[in-house]
């Protein structure tokens, strides 16, 4: 139900109705969704009899988790710029794991204005990647859904089996038709976990023509955008990146503003009732360096830690066992920047722990005078593990050097 109605106001401003009528709705439509959330938020607390538990580190944040979902305006007004620039240029939104990309564009329907449809496919997604047919009814299949929910009916769906002999043609076919039905409109269609493709086309299941159809398709349809999201940019991936996606601009999504992060801390839910002592909400701050998954994190820990001690306040006290109980529960976040993001192969690898370890215990860093240790240096500030402050090396995020410090093993 509380699903149904966000859905609804979203599609408000194409359902055809007078300005008036929609500005009339809307304010409605949101009552109502707040009567439900706050309905199921009093059944969970007497259910439970404790505080209930808003923050989510797990999977990424949804449209409809607008309360939890903080910040990143500025990202999505830049994008806009981008798209509506003459040279319509391919962006690659990049950033380290677990900084927010996959949230961003599950979010940007509330973020950009009504004229502009943003369209989500996820490459991690075999049913895409398998064939070059699946690629493209998996894109076709995308940009139905995704302008559906957001009032914008398309031509219907071909079946998957259409696209099996002439993928590319039928695709074309189809987008065609759809783009008739935009108007003034445009698609941006984010592509995200997109290393996936050259994984893909390295494993022979898609082939370079993709990246040809891709080209094509920014090159001739004007009302089409692209952005791809991951990890890298598409320099780091190679040639092939590079040279087919001519005019690219990069944009580097990293931690949250220390508002829209304390907004997160003490605003996850209306009904969040959490306190903290003095001084707490800056210290996680500073801990966090206000990146969204270690926030969120460590607030799971913290309601957790305060409903096993029967309180509402956390202490200086309560925040050290939640730290604690956040590197059990974020072990994976924390295990995959030491082993993926100290270097790029194992000799790499057991340098950059090194270097790592001797930061985390003594917090200096005196060189060890190995010819790799440069490069290893720059790697970890290229994926944001350390900075160079004022000639120091330091993490950028103190909750990882503390883990680094208590729990982390060599590989
Ligand atoms: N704007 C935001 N406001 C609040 N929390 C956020 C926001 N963005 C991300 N988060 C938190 O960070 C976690 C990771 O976000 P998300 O999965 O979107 O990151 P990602 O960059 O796509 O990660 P990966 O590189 O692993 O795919 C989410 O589970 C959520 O807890
Ligand atoms: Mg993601």
């Amino acid at each position: 139900m509380s699903n149904n109605l966000a859905l609804l106001t979203l599609q408000l401003p194409s359902l055809g109705l007078k300005n008036e009528a929609v500005k009339r709705w809307k304010p409605v439509l949101e009552r109502w969704q707040r009567v439900i959330e706050l309905e199921q938020n009093e059944q969970q607390k007497l259910s439970q009899g404790q505080l209930i538990n808003p923050f989510q580190y797990g999977n990424p944040v949804r449209l409809n988790q607008k309360d939890l979902f903080k910040g990143r305006q500025r990202f999505a007004n830049e994008v806009v710029r981008r798209i509506l620039d003459r040279d319509r240029p391919t962006l690659v939104l990049h950033g380290p794991r677990r900084c927010g990309k996959t949230s961003f564009l599950y979010n940007l329907p509330r973020l950009f204005p009504n004229d502009i449809l943003p369209v989500f496919l996820d490459m991690q997604s075999s049913a895409i990647t398998n064939t070059e047919a699946d690629f493209c009814y998996g894109l076709v299949r995308a940009v139905h859904k995704d302008c559906k929910t957001q009032g914008v009916k398309l031509p219907t769906l071909p079946k998957r089996e259409q696209f099996k002999n002439s993928p590319y043609p039928n695709l074309e076919d189809w987008l065609y038709k759809a783009f008739e039905e935009l108007g003034e409109r445009r698609i941006l269609l984010n592509l995200d976990e997109f290393e996936k493709i050259g994984t893909a086309i390295q494993n022979g299941q898609l082939t370079l023509r993709l990246f040809d159809e891709l080209r094509h398709l920014i090159q001739h349809y004007e009302q089409l955008g692209f952005l791809f999201s991951g990890v890298q940019t598409l320099d780091e991936l190679g040639p092939h990146w590079s040279s087919y996606f001519i005019s690219v601009v990069p944009i580097e999504m990293l931690y949250l503003e220390p508002n829209e992060a304390k907004e997160l801390l003490l605003n996850p839910d209306p009904d969040f009732k959490m306190r903290y002592a003095p001084g707490i909400v800056e210290e996680l701050l500073k801990l966090t360096s206000c990146h969204p998954y270690c926030l969120q994190l460590l607030g799971a820990s913290m309601v957790n830690q305060a409903n096993l001690n029967k309180t509402d306040l956390i202490t200086p006290e309560l925040l050290q066992a939640a730290i604690e109980e956040s590197f059990i529960s974020g072990q994976a976040y924390f295990t995959n920047m030491w082993t993926e993001f100290t270097g790029k192969n194992p000799e790499e690898i057991a340098i950059g722990q090194e270097i790592l370890l001797q930061i985390a215990q003594t917090d200096n860093f005196i060189s060890m005078n190995n010819p790799i240790e440069e490069e290893v240096l720059k790697y970890m500030i290229r994926y944001h593990l350390l900075q160079k402050v004022n000639g120091r090396y330091d993490f950028e995020v103190p909750l990882l050097k503390q883990w680094v410090k208590e729990r982390a093993v060599k590989s």
